[in-house]
């Protein structure tokens, strides 16, 4: 099959048969004897390249490859002409319309050599419409995806919400919408892993900011001026490598919130400046001094003790009570086992689906085990304990393993039941001759439960669990 179609227009007949001889032997050849009729074949055959008279009756040939055009957009446009000063042709040219013009009489050769290199031409032209509509399709796609991927993001924010079941959680929660509407300078304090990070976020992206940016900066993890640049930004020249104007985190959290993490770390110079931005809102660039305006909401964390910092001049007391406006306390995991349960659900959830894993829970043995912990890791800890437990046990439901950390008992800070549970369990070794099996039964527990209270209580027995006695 020949590869492309010629359309030969001309509304003398001899020249029509010359054209076609020139071109039939490797083209497919359309020829029409008007413009109206050229305009027909147009449309309903596939043309890569049009050759057209120019003086014809009805229509000239400029006309008729003027229309063409919204026929056949990509149809290579060839004019014919004994005149090659007409202003309709001369503008044709000038505006795209027509590729090429040829005088007449034409060389037969040369004719040839320029509808190959135009037909050329309209191959890279059909290619490049081949690869803008290719491009369309994987921007379609992309954004496709992007949707789908916020979905799921917009699933985990809704998944990863707070689990607060107890009622020192439903405390804070209480404090937290409090102020989650306005722009108060929140402080949260809390050991490490107990969610002050995962506050922070909550109150940013429910709150009336949240379609501005979050920015979170850990003051303890960087030396005072690369902190200071990051947060406020520098001018060219404040030091060796500042090539051209930064903008620091400041700025571009301006409408949103700036999460300071571990702010008990923060130099008293950069103190200084935090002073200033939440009293008057304005601060200066490394090495500038203009004074910038902003308008953020500082959250801030620390797992120190801030009193403590001010007593010792580490800490300003000024920015303190700025920082401080409103305080949020979260209590250690081992002050809320209510939660610990829902916590567990949701971990369990989380990981199976991550390492593809069927659905799987815990004994309540494990349960009762993990309330025993006193978790110094606190909801991280425990996301990273069930993680393991996931990945080290294929069961349906995960039992009591080497994989639990052992708890240990605290005379002092024991509760009056564990008391009792010890002083019970020391009776009935004695009773029983130290038999481990029987212990269990009468205290209603399996034997690698008697196990781990035979260590969790420090008593000694003498005799390996799974022994058979
Ligand atoms: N109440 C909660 N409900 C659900 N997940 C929680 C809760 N509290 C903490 N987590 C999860 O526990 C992990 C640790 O929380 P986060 O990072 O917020 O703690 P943090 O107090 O900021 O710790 P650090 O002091 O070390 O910065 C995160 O994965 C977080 O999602
Ligand atoms: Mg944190």
């Amino acid at each position: 099959m020949k590869r492309h179609s010629l359309l030969l227009v001309d509304d003398e007949k001899d020249i029509l048969k010359t054209l076609t001889l020139t071109f039939e032997e490797d083209y497919e050849v359309f020829t029409a004897r008007s413009g109206l009729e050229a305009l027909d074949i147009l449309e309903k055959n596939s043309i890569a390249l049009i050759i057209s008279d120019q003086r014809m009756p009805e229509m000239t040939g400029v006309e008729l490859l003027q229309k063409s055009i919204t026929v056949s957009p990509y149809t290579v446009r060839i004019i014919l002409t004994g005149y090659t000063d007409t202003s309709a042709l001369i503008q044709a040219i000038n505006k795209g319309h027509i590729y090429q013009y040829i005088t007449k009489p034409w060389d037969r050769q040369e004719l040839r050599i320029i509808v190959r290199r135009a037909l050329e031409s309209y191959e890279l032209g059909i290619e490049n419409q081949r690869l803008v509509k290719e491009l369309q399709v994987a921007n379609d796609r992309l954004l496709d995806e992007n949707k789908l991927i916020r979905k799921e993001l917009d699933k985990d924010l809704e998944t990863n919400k707070i689990v607060g079941q107890s009622p020192a959680m439903q405390r804070v929660l209480e404090r937290m919408a409090k102020i989650i509407d306005t722009s108060a300078a929140v402080l949260l304090t809390g050991e490490t892993g107990t969610g002050k990070t995962l506050l922070a976020r909550h109150i940013h992206y429910n709150g009336p900011r949240r379609d501005k940016l979050f920015v979170e900066q850990n003051c303890g993890a960087l030396p005072e001026t690369l902190l200071e640049s990051e947060l406020f930004g520098y001018k060219r020249g404040a030091f060796t490598g500042a090539v051209k104007d930064q903008k620091g985190l400041f700025e571009a959290a301006d409408g949103g919130t700036v999460f300071l993490d571990e702010i008990s770390e923060m130099s008293s110079l950069l103190q200084v400046k935090l002073l200033q931005i939440l009293q008057e809102g304005k601060f200066r660039r490394l090495g500038d001094t203009v004074y910038r305006q902003v308008d953020v909401r500082i959250i801030s964390a620390t797992n120190k003790n801030l009193d403590v910092e001010i007593q010792s001049n580490r800490f300003r007391s000024d920015l303190y009570y700025r920082v401080n406006v409103f305080p949020i306390h979260i209590p250690p995991l081992r002050e809320r086992l209510e939660d610990i349960p829902l916590l567990v659900e949701r971990c369990l959830n989380k990981f199976c689906k991550k390492l593809l894993r069927p659905a799987t829970r815990l004994s309540q043995e494990v349960i009762n085990e993990l309330c025993r912990y006193n978790f110094p890791g606190n909801v991280r800890e425990l996301e990273n304990l069930i993680e393991r437990a996931v990945l080290l046990n294929s069961n349906a439901q995960i039992e009591i393993g080497d994989w639990l950390p052992q708890p240990t008992f605290n005379p002092v800070v024991g509760t009056r039941m564990e008391q009792i549970e010890r002083a019970e369990i020391i009776r009935l070794f004695e009773f029983h001759n130290g038999k481990h099996s029987l212990v269990a039964r009468d205290m209603g527990m399996s034997r690698t439960t008697l196990w781990r209270r035979l260590k969790y209580y420090g008593i000694q027995s003498g005799e390996e669990p799974g022994v058979s006695e």
